[in-house]
């Protein structure tokens, strides 16, 4: 679950460098993307190529969004559509982190920038209870897994990695810090969370003189 936990100031207004053009462009494209069509299996087909693409080169991420915190995993605020259409985040993990068993409720997208991460699918039974959908997979940089509340969306990740931090690229399909949505319990309790984000400044996608 996220805490506010406001980046220092030396870091939130560092200069822009160069690889930020790669995040201007996703999201650029993604904004392209889901004005053109309405239809979850296209956005996340397409949408999928286009984080691919994004996290095949590890040069654009700004340093304060990649910052693990000691004691719980980092949800930074990447973008956020101005219609929230959709948000990206990057999730940094620190060894031994991960998240509780949640939901989604809007689509999602996962891709690991850095190091590895861990995902368990749920399925509800028929007494209400959680099982796991198969055994847990191991998401490598470079590689994007796929979520839809159409065919299950309920799952927990974490850090794969036991000797240093990962970084992964989350996109979902709305402002996935303000939905409401729940975290659950293995006997399928579900409890309402927020999860908000856990920086206050977002990275300067938009002053271009870097690259001109
Ligand atoms: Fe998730």
């Amino acid at each position: 679950m996220a805490t506010l936990a406001p980046l220092p100031i030396a870091a939130a207004v560092a200069p822009p460098h160069a690889g930020i053009a790669r995040l201007r462009g996703f999201v650029t494209s993604l904004a392209e993307l889901v004005s053109a069509t309405r239809n979850e299996a296209e956005v996340l087909e397409s949408g999928a190529k286009l984080l691919a693409r994004l996290i095949a080169q590890d040069d654009w991420l700004p340093p304060a969004f990649a910052i693990p915190h000691p004691e719980r995993y980092q949800q930074y605020l990447l973008h956020c559509d101005s219609r929230e259409r959709f948000s990206v985040v990057s999730f940094v993990w620190a060894p031994g982190q991960g998240t509780p068993i949640h939901d989604h409720r809007v689509w999602g997208l996962v891709g690991v920038l850095r190091g590895a991460e861990t995902s368990e699918r749920f399925v509800r039974q028929g007494d209400g209870s959680l099982k796991p959908d198969g055994p847990a997979q191991l998401l490598r940089a470079g590689e994007v897994e796929v979520l839809s509340p159409r065919t299950g969306d309920i799952h927990r990740v974490g850090n794969a990695r036991s000797d240093g931090p990962s970084v992964s690229i989350h996109v979902y399909g709305g402002n996935i810090g303000a939905v409401e949505r729940a975290t659950y319990a293995l006997d399928g309790t579900a409890k309402r969370f927020v999860s908000g984000y856990a920086s206050t400044v977002l990275p300067n996608l938009w002053d271009r003189s870097q690259t001109l």
